[in-house]
């Protein structure tokens, strides 16, 4: 097990080309505050990838798409048919999101590798730096969808039919990237078209307030919890506002708010462990003076351990159907990702990396969801966290100094040789 790093290696890692190339991205969907919204499959999306792509190619890596839209950046290895080392993360942001979640890792990937290959280390196995398709789920529901279809979790075609604010479909949005792409060879798809990969590590932004709060240079993830997310649909009837009586209506906005109370006491944790979030809410007509005919709410439910997640998540479809008065109301459940552990062995090799380097390491469970968890059953699989300032992330103001990002690609660096030459 490779320990030592060479010494070069680190030092090759440049603070200032990540963060030029962070904020060249940034650039790309730029909003007030700092912040980014650069929803997958967009226009926006499909630059940045370019821009990737045009930071990959001169250093001699071979560009390679699949059938969901992953995008691959490969470093070979020497020897021949060994299985890839792959690290990386997604590109889209939320609507409102921050400069950070998702593309540092992607860009730490590209920073890692390049550094390898300029302080002259080659690797036995070939290193892979993948862009993963959709993973906030803010324009298309729900996340994970790359990764999701790369582990054969879900068919490739699974979401074909998903639609975004404006009725395009998932299906037809990815059929045009992927012909905008047409000169970038294609590859199979994950496990579903070939092997498995060696070991999969993501560096991303921890999201939250420990690392940061507790003095920590980097968080060595341990496991992810569990997600579920929801759309309810509560059916009424549209009236008039000033002459109906409201003993004769059906009223959908009562209705999804007695929904909401009663889901609210479903999801009572005395311990703070519980994540019950309903963020998205769409009225029709949405209209002042019409009585609401439809409302569909959407609810993000988290948790660690796996027999809450499934005990008050399946207590869900109950729970809104017995807080109808008036109305009808249907519950569709769109992602089911149970908690999950890593193996040790890509902790580890984070923790002795970071530590080799003088960095102080927390060992800790991520709140967040990422496309490493669907990873966890082909691989051994981590993740490096890096501070995440006043634990802020999902916002514009989101941040993570250049020297905190440089500390956890320097220990992304030393994994990857540590990885692919195992
Ligand atoms: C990922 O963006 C999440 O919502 O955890
Ligand atoms: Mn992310
Ligand atoms: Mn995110």
């Amino acid at each position: 097990m490779g320990t030592t790093v060479a010494p070069n290696l680190l030092g090759a890692v440049s603070e200032a080309r990540q963060w030029d190339r962070l904020m060249q991205m940034a650039k790309l969907g730029a909003i007030p505050g700092d912040g980014v919204n650069r929803a997958c499959l967009t226009e926006l999306d499909r630059q940045a990838r370019r821009l990737l792509i045009s930071w990959a190619k001169p250093l001699g890596l071979s560009v390679s798409v699949d059938a969901i839209g992953n995008l691959f950046l490969r470093h070979e290895g020497t020897e021949r048919g060994a299985a890839p080392v792959l690290t990386g993360s997604h590109m889209d942001s939320q609507p409102s999101g921050g400069r950070f979640d998702g593309i540092w890792g992607v860009v730490a990937g590209l920073e890692a590798v390049q550094a390898l290959r300029q302080a002259g280390i080659a690797t036995r196995r070939p290193i892979e730096v993948v862009a993963w398709t959709n993973e906030e789920g803010g324009r298309f529901a729900p996340g994970c969808m790359g990764s999701m279809a790369y582990a054969g979790y879900r068919p490739r075609d699974a979401w074909d039919g998903v639609t975004d604010a404006e009725g395009l479909t998932f299906g037809a949005e990815l059929a045009k990237l992927l012909a905008s792409e047409r000169d970038i060879p294609r590859r199979g798809l994950g496990v579903v078209d070939g092997p498995a990969p060696f070991a999969y590590v993501e560096c991303h932004i921890e999201q939250g307030p420990r690392l940061e709060a507790e003095g920590f240079d980097i968080g060595v993830v341990t496991g992810i919890q569990g997600s579920r997310w929801f759309v309810v649909e509560v059916h009424g009837r549209s009236d008039h506002a000033g002459t109906t009586p409201l003993s004769l209506r059906k009223d959908a906005v009562q209705d999804a708010i007695r929904a909401i109370t009663a889901l609210n006491a479903l999801m009572h944790d005395p311990a703070d462990l519980l994540r019950f979030t309903v963020a998205r809410i769409e009225v029709s007509p949405n209209s002042s003076n019409s009585v609401a005919e439809r409302v569909r709410f959407t609810i993000d439910f988290r948790h660690p351990e796996k027999e809450v997640l499934l005990e008050r998540g399946d207590a869900i479809g109950r729970t809104v159907a017995a807080a109808m008065t008036t109305c009808t109301a249907t519950v569709t459940e769109r992602f089911h990702a149970l908690p999950a552990a890593f193996a040790p062995d890509v902790p580890d090799a984070v923790e002795r990396a970071a530590r080799a380097q003088g960095l102080s390491t927390l060992r800790m469970s991520s709140g967040a969801f990422h496309d490493a968890q669907f990873m966890v059953p082909l691989c051994p699989t981590g993740m490096i966290f890096v501070p995440s300032r006043g634990g802020v992330s999902h916002h514009p103001s989101e941040y993570t100094s250049p020297p905190q990002l440089a500390a956890g690609t320097r220990t992304l660096a030393a994994v990857l040789e540590d990885l692919a030459n195992r």
